[in-house]
């Protein structure tokens, strides 16, 4: 089956070659897979950045234990989770509903008020973990749209999210860097490639109720 396969194919790539660029159709496919993710009342609380700029990814390699797939890899994804949950993000969500759907506004407005109401009893920090994880749904498309078109990827929470959010300026937007993975193609150098995949055996992950 072409998706197990592809899946088994992916790994957490160590070591990208620098001088492999992916072609700008496919750098599309992963972001329209970005795009279409599912997320809670499809609200989409997040950004991504596709950083390229080399300046910056040197900056940033800093701020990730030097690890060099942050350099080295075709494009870096830093997904980036609004901190609060405002008003305006549901409003936004309903005035494009609306639109994209045809819909009167005043027909969704109960729907909007109930997001409001469901959002009164977290904390400031529970509604940033809540938008926090929806990211990590995108993280994992990203990974199975690359497998899919052989396209090695590394996903990545070793870094300083507050360092990230300094140098990509994302405080002052309201946005915190989530978690991020870079994009690209493996070195032949890469001894990671050839290792078998460590996976717990089905019986014990699953259990059938
Ligand atoms: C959320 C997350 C964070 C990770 N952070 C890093 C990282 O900072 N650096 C790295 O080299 N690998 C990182 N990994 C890769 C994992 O170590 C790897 O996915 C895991 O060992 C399973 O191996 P495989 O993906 O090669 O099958 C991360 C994976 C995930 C899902």
């Amino acid at each position: 089956m072409e998706l197990i396969d592809s899946l088994n194919w992916r790994y957490a790539t160590k070591k990208f070659d620098p001088s492999k660029k992916i072609k700008p159709e496919d750098l599309e496919t992963i972001k329209e897979a970005i795009r279409l993710t599912a997320s809670s009342y499809g609200l989409q609380l997040y950004k991504v950045l596709v950083v390229e700029d080399p300046e910056l990814r040197e900056q940033l390699k800093l701020a990730s234990w030097g690890q060099p797939q942050i350099t080295d890899a075709s494009q870096l994804f830093v997904f980036c989770n609004y901190a609060e949950v405002k008003d305006q993000h549901i409003d936004d969500y309903i005035d494009l509903k609306a639109e994209v759907q045809g819909l009167d506004k005043e027909e969704l407005k109960d729907y909007g008020n109930m997001m409001k109401g469901s959002m009164t009893g977290l904390s400031d920090a529970q509604k940033s973990q809540w938008t926090a994880k929806q990211t990590y749904i995108a993280l994992g498309n990203l990974l199975t749209a690359c497998s899919l078109l052989r396209i090695d990827a590394c996903p990545m929470e070793g870094f300083e999210a507050a360092k990230y959010d300094q140098i990509l300026g994302l405080t002052e937007k309201g946005l915190n860097t989530a978690v991020i993975a870079t994009v690209g193609y493996r070195s032949e150098e890469d001894h990671t490639q050839f290792l078998k995949k460590v996976r717990k055996p089905s019986e014990v992950l699953f259990e059938s109720i």
